[in-house]
């Protein structure tokens, strides 16, 4: 018999939750009150050994919030065309969208054993690493974001390259539910301060990215079937390295979104495809 949510759980390091439970026969009330407080409080929840379809899936992650099913993506596979199988470098998922997703679940249906993981930073627990000086110079900062999904190896450039979607946004998130600060920049997705010349910025980016990447900080998740990974995408950025060669690596995406995922996609979005190009296109030049 299935014990109470939560009342079997095992802590993570850096961060994160095991919880030992059986999701596939829906929630009460209660369990689910129960799961979305774990979810809050640690970020990153991990159930192992679930079989979930996707209507379950959505079923589990209503508990913590509204559930986007006309998100862009389904399941995350090597042969998907959205992301393909090239590395993604951390970042936090729709950060150039105007209210990026809450939070996403991946469910493992197919994977081979050991060969990928996916990395997890929390930019909140490194909001309070951050040295006083340091909030202080942040505060009511605002950084200039790419619509690039994470696939810059490197940092994005100042200048963004032309026709690239941008947008501002504060460089420190409130969390919506918990309050909680978090830096939220990324290395691949941020361009700039502004306001900020280039080497302000560019000192002031790299002394958070030490800080939010700090690899003492830094979780690892090694995909087994039946995984259900769910972490607070405002919170965590995640990232994984490229996955060509591996066949089978086939994981259920459900997000929690109050908005709408897909209609906040902008026209001129570049995909991991054409940022390859590009960047194939700009090294050649
Ligand atoms: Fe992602």
């Amino acid at each position: 018999m299935n014990q109470r949510l939560g009342g079997d759980t095992r802590p993570i390091e850096p961060f994160g939750l095991e919880v030992q439970f059986d999701l596939s026969k829906g929630l009460s009330p209660e369990d689910g009150a129960a799961l979305k407080a774990l979810f809050l409080r640690h970020k990153l929840l991990l159930f192992r050994g679930q079989t979930l379809d996707r209507e379950q899936q959505f079923g589990v992650l209503e508990h913590i919030g509204p559930v986007d099913r006309s998100s862009p993506l389904d399941y995350v596979m090597p042969d998907d065309p959205v992301l393909g199988t090239r590395h993604l470098a951390f970042h936090s998922d729709m950060h150039f969208a105007p209210f990026p997703a809450e939070g996403v679940s991946l469910l493992a249906l197919d994977v081979e054993e050991q060969p990928s993981y996916t990395a997890f930073v929390n930019a909140a627990a490194a909001y309070n690493r951050l040295p006083d000086d340091e909030k202080h110079a942040v505060e009511g900062k605002r950084s200039v974001r790419a619509a690039t999904p994470g696939v810059y190896e490197d940092e994005l450039p100042y200048d963004l390259p032309e026709g690239m979607h941008s947008m501002e946004r504060d460089v420190v998130m409130i969390h919506p539910e918990t309050g909680e600060p978090i830096v939220y920049v990324a290395r691949c997705s941020t361009s700039r301060i502004v306001g900020l010349d280039r080497k302000e910025s560019s000192d002031l980016l790299h002394r958070l990215y030490d800080t939010i990447y700090d690899e003492a900080h830094m979780l690892k998740h090694w995909w087994r079937n039946g995984d259900l990974v769910i972490w607070d995408n405002l919170a965590l950025q995640h990232a994984r390295p490229s996955i060509e060669g591996i066949t089978r690596r086939k994981l259920q995406r459900v997000t929690i979104a109050t908005h709408e995922q897909s209609s906040q996609i902008p026209a001129s979005y570049v995909s991991p495809v054409q940022v390859e190009n590009w960047q194939v296109r700009e090294g050649a030049k």
